[in-house]
């Protein structure tokens, strides 16, 4: 470390003196440990200075000889001398740090400081040879007292996850006031932030700025979901603005179901820093000795060739290593919440089975409303929480309608939203213990709703039995939108209160006690497919996609809006967890709407029995289509060919992993002026050059024709340096083209 300001009181003989012995002792107790943390194509080094303390030397393209990864230190001279150590791999902060830290706590006895020295590490490879977990021990030298941060490096798909495990062995609890899960350091300059903003309906709008000095922070305090207003998803771009194809990047999200925080501090030399974790917000943690505290993981996708490579490899990583089935099926459904709201019963609902059936989707998903006796619900005000089947709506029973959908040829699935509870509702009244309020405080509601105290082992219980009891009962229910449409207001636990437990751990213990809950149903039912759905932002995160095959991204299913948010999700997440149904939002024609909502997992939300018969005929076909290509979208690598946000025009491709097939989607997403056409062809991508391709169009209405020549064939090469063009104008607004290889 250098303290230059140290020396200017004395003499330079004592100076000389003070220097060889802090030479000699720094080098007597300097390990210069150096870590790699490695992909394929890049590398975190990390490396101890003179005091121990571990620091990024080097964070970018993976360098070819191992003997040189010691040297990076020597690179950079940063004077610390003004606000203390910026490059810090995990700083603390009561000692010597001035700048924001990643962990700052209290010891038992009442000491605000803290340092952490290297300790030891160890590597260890993981899943056949792809990924290296990497775990390194920093101890405070004054109380027993350590953190240890984990680093998983996935080699193929050049992602990272890292996250730390806090622990002591201190005579009483020690207060944990902040606790990051990572702390980056980019010695780059011009670093450009992409972040998401959201409200209900309007999810997921990007805003892109390049970072300024100072810190820059992003957070969610509202309990529950996390993404209504900002979201755990970044993209950081080096040296220019993010670009598809060219650039460094990273990219990803911060995986905690809560309230979260990413902090951007730009340094002193222009340098920078990266913390985040869950938001300290109302949130000190006392922990007791012995106890292990772990922090949620921060997992992002490295690239030197643009946002397009990052996402490609962080769904591949997604699918294969995170996400529930991620590799697997999905089923397409007809769901009658927009068809029917709460007003339904058991002959509206057969008619519909039979919708579902001449649609060919696999699925129907009965939503909202089945539920609740002494407090009907008919709105959504009343009955929530009180989990048995209205009787005068479902005379028969969820029974009765799973036998019924399969006579009809299509599975049955069921609405929940376990989390929340109406005042209006048995449940309340029994248990106004088990709710989330402030016992002298006016209630504040969310949708007319309160949040469950997840914290309490009892609540838990409650949540579990709701899932248990309906797969009990109902052996072939096949799906579960698992909603969840409340915050958290008068953040409050009567459960924690009478444990003795501080309040300030009502929502980290919200979240674990909902992966508690995910825990046990996923032991029990490890595969049914289950949609996490939260109506005002969306909850898409890879935490809670270990237990859910997918997640319902907006209410907003306005096919033009939706091509935006679409693209915007899908640097983060594949399509096969993207839920996206054809609704009557918007007026846009039925084709555009279904061509719309194939990219992803399509669903329908409409009443087939109101279409027109060429309407009907032209879902039936693009259903039957859909089901043709599906593991292409599902499976496949994601081209994001023309950007929306630029063009008038809006160009997506998915081509199999072997290339023999894709399916590229198009559309006008302006219509202000009259006569605009695609002059330019679309440049393709991720096609085999050597290949010879045929083009077809496909999704057409009836009685259309297609402008496109399905006869002729192209090169791959052909494809990708001069492109084709789909023929997008104001009479063709939506385009499905489907390109397979000809032998
Ligand atoms: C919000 C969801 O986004 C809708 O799809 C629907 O399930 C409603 N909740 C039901 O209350």
């Amino acid at each position: 470390m250098f303290v230059s300001s140290y020396f200017t009181n004395y003499s330079s003989k004592s100076i000389f003196w003070f220097s060889l012995i802090s030479l000699i002792s720094f080098q007597l107790k300097a390990q210069n440990v150096v870590i790699p943390i490695e992909t394929d194509k890049h590398i975190l080094l990390l490396q101890t200075d003179e005091d121990n303390r571990l620091m990024t030397t080097y964070f970018g393209a993976r360098l070819n000889t191992s003997g040189e990864y010691s040297e990076a230190q020597e690179m950079f001279q940063f004077d610390d001398s003004n606000a203390g150590i910026y490059n810090c791999a995990y700083t603390p902060a009561g000692t010597w740090n001035l700048s924001e830290p990643a962990i700052q706590v209290v010891h038992a006895d009442g000491n605000p400081s803290l340092e952490l020295v290297y300790d030891s590490h160890k590597t260890a490879d993981e899943s056949d040879g792809n990924a290296t977990l990497t775990s390194i021990v920093l101890k405070d030298p004054v109380y027993p007292f350590q953190v240890t941060l984990f680093y998983r490096a996935w080699k193929r798909e050049n992602v990272i996850e890292q996250w730390t495990e806090i622990t002591h062995n201190e005579k009483k609890p020690v207060v944990l006031k902040k606790f990051a899960s990572a702390n980056l350091y980019f010695a780059r300059k011009d670093v450009y932030l992409t972040s998401y903003h959201n409200r209900w309906a309007k999810e997921m709008q990007p805003t892109e700025s390049k970072l300024v000095r100072g810190l820059h922070s992003l957070d969610s305090k509202l309990g529950t979901r996390a993404m209504l207003l900002q979201s755990p998803n970044f993209i950081l771009s080096f040296g220019q603005p993010a670009a598809e194809n060219e650039g460094s990047v990273i990219l990803g999200q911060l995986a905690w179901s809560g309230n979260f925080k990413l902090e951007f501090e730009v340094d002193s030399y222009e340098n920078l820093r990266f913390i985040t974790g869950i938001n300290p917000y109302a949130s000190e943690y006392e922990l007791k000795p012995g106890e292990v505290f772990q922090t949620p993981k921060l997992i992002y996708a490295i690239s030197d060739h643009g946002t397009g490579e990052a996402s490609r490899n962080l769904h591949s990583w997604a699918r294969k290593y995170q996400v529930l089935d991620g590799e697997g099926e999905r089923l397409t459904l007809l769901n009658n919440w927009e068809a029917t709201y709460f007003d339904f019963n058991e002959e509206k609902l057969t008619a519909l089975f039979k919708d579902a059936s001449d649609l060919g989707v696999d699925l129907f998903l009965l939503d909202d409303g089945w539920f609740g006796n002494k407090y009907p619900r008919n709105g959504d005000n009343a009955g929530l929480g009180d989990w048995q089947e209205n009787k005068k709506k479902l005379p028969h029973g969820i029974g009765y309608l799973v036998k019924e959908a399969e006579k009809a040829g299509v599975k049955f699935g069921i609405w929940l939203e376990p989390e929340m509870v109406n005042p209006k509702s048995e449940l309340y009244e029994k248990h106004l213990d088990w709710v989330i309020r402030q016992p002298e405080r006016p209630e504040v509601y969310f949708r007319n709703q309160l949040v469950l105290d997840l914290s309490n082992p009892e609540v838990q219980d409650f949540v579990f039995d709701i899932v248990d009891n309906l797969f009990t009962e109902n052996p072939d229910l096949a799906f579960i939108k698992w909603d969840c449409n409340a915050v958290i207001y008068n953040a409050y636990s009567e459960y924690l209160h009478k444990q003795g437990i501080p309040q300030s751990h009502i929502y980290i213990e919200y979240v674990n006690g909902l992966y508690n809950i995910l825990e046990r149903i996923r032991a029990k039912y490890p595969k049914v497919p289950m949609m996490l759905c939260s109506g005002g932002g969306g909850r898409g995160d890879y935490e809670l996609l270990k237990y859910f095959t997918e997640f319902w991204p907006s209410d907003d299913t306005e096919p033009i809006e939706r091509i935006f948010m679409q693209w915007d999700y899908s640097y983060f997440f594949p399509a096969i967890v993207t839920d996206n149904h054809v609704t009557d939002w918007g007026k846009q024609p039925l084709k555009f709407r279904t061509d719309v909502a194939s990219m992803g997992k399509l669903g329908f939300d409409i009443v087939a029995g109101h279409l027109s018969e060429k309407d009907l005929q032209f879902c039936k076909e693009a259903v039957s289509n859909y089901h043709s290509f599906k593991d292409v979208v599902w499976h496949g690598d994601l081209y994001r060919l023309v950007n929306p946000h630029e063009n008038d025009m809006a160009s997506l491709m998915y081509v199999k992993g072997d290339k023999t097939r894709a399916i590229v989607f198009n559309y006008l997403v302006n219509n202000r002026q009259l006569l605009i056409t695609n002059e330019q062809p679309v440049k393709l991508a991720g096609l085999d050059p050597g290949k010879k391709y045929r083009i077809r169009e496909i999704n057409l209405y009836p009685e259309t024709k297609s402008t496109i020549n399905s006869n002729k064939t192209y090169s791959g090469d052909f494809l990708m340096k001069v492109g084709f063009n789909p023929d997008v104008s104001l009479r063709r607004t939506s385009v499905v083209l489907e390109v397979t290889e000809v032998n």
